[in-house]
């Protein structure tokens, strides 16, 4: 595992965006995981810039998402495949056909799975990581969950995602996510993490033991992982 630090979430987003940019200009029809929340956002900004300006284009990209939330249609105003839509999707070059998101009805858990085998498997997998230290929306458990599947959310997950919400009694109680094999069968995962209020999960997730318990611990295990922070999220390494 690779750590870098910087200066703030703005050189981090730049620094990731250089990375997808990198692999998607490498591989014809490069297959991409993308993750949702606020971390991301400034590197698809980043992106959209890029494919504004013409350096890099995502016309054969292929990509997949790691979850969405039970419950909600792909046009709810808070799924992930909205999220996805509107904050890269309806901005790049990308043909919205080669775009995956779990779906929150039908939770297709093992055909997910298996589009996401069907297209080679994921080149480059973003990732985000929760104050509890989940990724995807894999919480912290006895074991790791290894396919995708469904996940019940913990309160502490629903509360922080419940800015996205009119309220917490608006957030679902449970997800649909890749799982953490699905995760770990990546090629290269990148993964980014900004802010003060996740210095704690940074140095459970990192310098911790490799448990269930914490777990963004696995991807220690993983052999081609680039970790990006602000100082604020390395502020206690
Ligand atoms: C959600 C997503 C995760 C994401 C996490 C952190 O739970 N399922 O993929 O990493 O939020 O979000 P934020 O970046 O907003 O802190």
């Amino acid at each position: 595992m690779q750590v870098r630090i910087y200066k703030d979430a703005a050189t981090v987003a730049k620094a990731a965006a250089a990375v997808f940019a990198d692999e998607i200009t490498k591989k014809d029809g490069c297959v991409i995981g993308l993750a949702t929340g606020s971390t991301p956002v400034p590197t698809y900004q980043e992106l959209i810039r890029l494919n504004k300006e013409g350096v890099v284009d995502f016309s054969k990209v292929i990509s997949y998402n790691l979850d969405e939330y039970v419950g909600l249609a792909p046009d709810h105003p808070c799924s992930y495949r909205r999220f996805m839509n509107e904050q890269l999707f309806d901005h790049i070059n990308i043909d919205k056909a080669n775009t995956h998101v779990p779906d929150g009805l039908k939770c297709n858990t093992a055909e997910y799975e298996e589009m996401i085998h069907q297209a080679g498997g994921v080149d480059l997998q973003l990732l985000g990581i929760g104050t509890d230290g989940h990724i995807g929306f894999n919480e912290p458990a006895d074991e790791f969950v290894y396919p995708t599947n469904v996940v019940k959310l913990t309160e502490g997950t629903r509360k922080d995602n419940a800015r996205f919400f009119n309220s917490l009694d608006e957030v679902p109680t449970s997800a649909i996510s890749m799982g953490i094999g699905t995760i770990m069968s990546a090629r290269r995962i990148l993964m980014i993490i900004t802010g003060k209020n996740k210095a704690d999960t940074v140095v459970a997730a990192l310098k911790g033991p490799v448990v269930p318990q914490m777990p963004a611990s696995i991807l220690r295990m993983h052999q081609n992982v680039l970790v990006l922070l602000d100082e604020d999220a390395a502020s206690k390494l």
